[in-house]
């Protein structure tokens, strides 16, 4: 039986991707390990079920996917939203929800899209995603690509808007901003390479509905 390659995000993405493994039989001791920095491994075996998990850069996780180089990958919508890249989207996973938001300074006096000025500044860490949707509304803006701490963008004067993810809400009220528009919702979604759901499409559906039967389960608990 072939070993089929699953990437896994570092960080807490990849830990959640880990334990719900873990609850369809998988031996994720050392996938564990190497997701909490007790080791540095990036290829971890898994021989119970024939699975190797590798560990990436959560915004690289498609592309290893789209190559080939992982069968399956966990990765965040808000990252194959701005990847842009050719995968099969199989499921979704339920967790680490949030919204794509965009977001101006609370004394700005602007309280919609439209009423963004001509030429604006928008800073992301999802330039590809912003462009789209200023696009959508027909706003001309200069998308400036941050890779964290986006909140900073108008506070230092960089920017007039940001474009992010939220969950709580607290990190743009704390900074004085507020949200215009939802982009979008986001959450963790299990993928596959086109070509291996094809070849392995029964093995691939199988763990997609074990995985699926730990997410209702655990949505419940809840
Ligand atoms: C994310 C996001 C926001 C924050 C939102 O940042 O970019 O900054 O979380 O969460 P909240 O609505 O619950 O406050 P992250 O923690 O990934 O750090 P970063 O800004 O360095 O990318």
């Amino acid at each position: 039986m072939r070993t089929l390659t699953v990437a896994v995000a570092k960080g807490r993405l990849g830990e959640k991707a880990a334990q719900l493994f873990g609850a369809i039989g998988c031996d994720v001791t050392t996938l564990m390990d190497a997701l909490d920095g007790r080791s540095r491994s990036l290829v971890v075996a898994e021989p119970h079920r024939h699975l190797k998990f590798i560990l990436a850069k959560s915004m690289d996780v498609p592309t290893f996917v789209e190559y080939g180089a992982a069968d399956l990958g966990i990765v965040g919508k808000d990252v194959l939203m701005e990847s842009e890249r050719a995968v099969a989207e199989l499921a979704d996973l339920g967790y680490a929800r949030c919204s794509f938001v965009l977001a101006v300074p609370e004394g700005a006096g602007i309280r919609s899209v439209e009423q963004l000025d001509y030429n604006c500044r928008v800073a992301s860490k999802y330039p590809n995603v912003t462009r789209r949707f200023l696009a959508r509304h027909g706003i001309q803006a200069d998308v400036i690509p941050l890779h964290g701490s986006v909140e900073l963008g108008p506070l230092v004067g960089l920017a007039d808007a940001i474009l992010d993810i939220t969950e709580t809400g607290r990190t743009l009220q704390e900074n004085g901003l507020r949200a215009i528009a939802t982009v979008g919702e986001s959450s963790a979604r299990l993928v596959a390479n086109r070509i291996s759901y094809k070849v392995e499409y029964e093995r691939i559906g199988a763990i997609v509905e074990e995985l699926m039967g730990h997410v209702v389960q655990g949505a419940a608990a809840e």
